[in-house]
């Protein structure tokens, strides 16, 4: 490979997520999948056995080149149908290594749990959103769809009392070690609600609650409590302006999809459209693509930010 190739990332990109105490980072991205770095270990996925074939290939090269070698190998499989998702496979490496681990972002460790699914316990995308909510410090903050609490983590290390909401009681518990590991107590000051955020919303409204930070990253389906389906498309709107009820003057309000079908525009428009409902002035931006995500990767995120 001629230095470092298309779709790869570049000497100086890996010595500048080193130098920020970050090792969880893309190294490659095309149509076909990608690689990432996890700590020691690097993940391909891929959406044909081909792709994944090629990506091996390639990724021995740019290792070569660059200095970095995985102690292991694992792929997974990007399905075309959420149902056949499966956790990743050890490709190469020792087998008796234990799949539980633990990476960095920004000096913020995160526990990793290959075999926990199809998500080993971070979602890389997130890391520029995460950093803004480290610098907007909100003192009240509420994730919903809260998975392992990797927004909930970077509020309280700068001084949030959090809520977490999240049907998955193990991604909380989750959530709780990721607080330990970062010498944060989780039962001070923060609250892990193993329930569908559905029920959390007007609940948490119904007690008058306000928060300065809020984070919506719905998935794209979900089956709430009662086997009540919930698609993004249909239900955004109404869980933007759920969620608004509870946001404080000044407020700052994250909304991201996975959903392929809903861009930025799609979300603004949604924003926008709460602003109205509530009658609350507030202005959208968005923060930067993480340089390890070239366009077209990874979630479509937005900020709302209230004015009163
Ligand atoms: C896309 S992940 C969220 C990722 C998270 N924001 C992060 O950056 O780490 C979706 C999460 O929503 C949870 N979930 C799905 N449907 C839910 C519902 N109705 N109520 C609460 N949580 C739900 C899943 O358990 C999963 O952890």
């Amino acid at each position: 490979m001629s230095a470092m190739a298309r779709g790869w990332i570049t000497a100086a990109q890996l010595a500048a997520f080193d130098a920020a105490g970050t090792d969880a980072h893309r190294i490659f991205s095309d149509g076909d999948g990608w690689v990432e770095r996890l700590a020691e270990d690097a993940l391909i996925s891929h959406k044909t056995d081909g792709a994944r074939d090629a990506m091996r290939e390639a990724l021995a090269e740019w290792c070569a080149v660059s200095g970095w070698q995985p102690r292991r190998i694992f792929g997974k499989l990007l399905p075309r149908q959420n149902e056949d998702r499966d956790p990743p496979v050890l490709l190469t490496g020792d087998a008796a290594l234990p799949l539980t681990g633990e990476v960095r972002e920004d000096g913020v460790r995160y526990g990793l749990d290959f075999a926990a699914g199809y998500s080993a316990g971070l979602f890389l995308d997130q890391r520029m959103n995460r950093a803004f909510i480290r610098r907007a410090a909100p003192k009240r903050m509420l994730n919903t769809f809260a998975y392992t609490c990797s927004f909930s983590v970077v509020a309280a290390l700068a001084g949030a009392e959090t809520v977490s909401a999240d049907l998955s009681r193990k991604s909380l518990d989750r959530g709780k070690a990721n607080f330990s590991l970062n010498d944060l107590d989780p039962d001070a000051g923060h609250k892990f609600i193993a329930d569908d955020v559905l029920e959390v919303l007007p609940r948490l409204a119904r007690r008058e609650k306000k928060f300065d930070a809020i984070v919506l990253d719905p998935p794209t389906f979900s089956r709430g409590n009662k086997g009540r389906r919930w698609q993004v498309e249909q239900h955004l709107e109404d869980l933007v302006i759920a969620t608004m009820e509870l946001a404080a003057p000044r407020a700052r309000i994250l909304v991201s999809t996975n959903c392929t079908k809903l861009q930025f525009a799609d979300l603004e428009r949604v924003a926008r459209f709460a602003l109205k409902f509530h009658r609350r002035a507030g202005d959208v931006h968005r923060e930067a693509q993480p340089p390890d995500f070239p366009p077209g990767h990874g979630a479509r995120t937005l900020w709302i930010s209230l004015r009163g």
